[in-house]
């Protein structure tokens, strides 16, 4: 079945080993100064950015654009299954609209935030599309984690790939990846359809594809 659903754009960086943050989970500057505006413009034409709640536990990201107003700045997602997110989160301050996604057992809410419920163990990523792109989002930016991305992957829900290979090494079995969750017995396949370099990286932007 064809669902009507926003344009996902699944947007990352890595380091030259293939880690997204350090072994503690911590964010690191990963980004070229020259990728880093490309975010910016990425994240301006995007509709929602999407994020989820093990990004905020661990970052505590604005998810904003600097010099956007409250009504030009993306609509912030978190999928929050449990409803961990703490109220002084930096996704809730008044800078930009926030809709907090969680399960249907899930009661709690959060002051200043829309909470939608979807899934019973896990936000339905499908279902979530569809009440997307019925309030207008046409245009989702989804900036992790590697669980989060690996289930829009999982799902069928990436239109394009784009991951900045920073040039530098972490290591660490236990860093996270840009696709962590339980791996695909099928590999996802994907066409190669652009790399740049920027700054002291390279940014690669690919397409699903079903047959390559
Ligand atoms: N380098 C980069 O570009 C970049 C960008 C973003 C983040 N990061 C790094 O990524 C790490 C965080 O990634 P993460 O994998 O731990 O967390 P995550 O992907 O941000 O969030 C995962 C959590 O989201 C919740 N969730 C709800 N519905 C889900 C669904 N349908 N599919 C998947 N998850 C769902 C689950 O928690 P519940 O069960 O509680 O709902 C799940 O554990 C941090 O270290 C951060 O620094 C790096």
């Amino acid at each position: 079945m064809i669902i009507m659903r926003p344009f996902v754009t699944v947007n990352c960086a890595m380091t030259a080993d293939g880690k997204i943050a350090s072994v503690l989970r911590k964010q690191m500057r990963i980004s070229s100064a020259e990728d880093l505006a490309r975010v910016k413009e990425l994240r301006k034409n995007s509709d929602a950015i999407l994020v989820g709640i093990g990004t905020v536990l661990s970052d505590d990201p604005h998810l904003t654009v600097k010099g956007l107003s409250y009504e030009e700045n993306p609509l912030r997602i978190v999928l929050d299954g449990r409803g961990r997110l703490p109220e002084t989160a930096r996704v809730l301050d008044d800078l930009a609209e926030t809709l907090i996604v969680t399960c249907e057992n899930c009661s709690k809410t959060w002051a200043g935030a829309e909470v939608l419920r979807t899934g019973r163990d896990k936000v339905n990523l499908t279902d979530l599309m569809e009440k997307l792109y019925d309030r207008g989002i046409r245009t989702l930016m989804v900036e992790g984690g590697g669980e989060v991305i690996s289930s829009f992957f999982e799902n069928g829900l990436v239109d394009k790939y784009c991951v900045f290979v920073g040039s530098m090494i972490i290591g660490g079995r236990t860093a996270p990846t840009p696709a962590d969750g339980n791996g695909f017995e099928q590999p996802v396949n994907l066409k190669l359809v652009d790399y740049k370099i920027l700054g002291n990286g390279l940014l690669l932007t690919y397409e699903p594809v079903n047959d390559l």
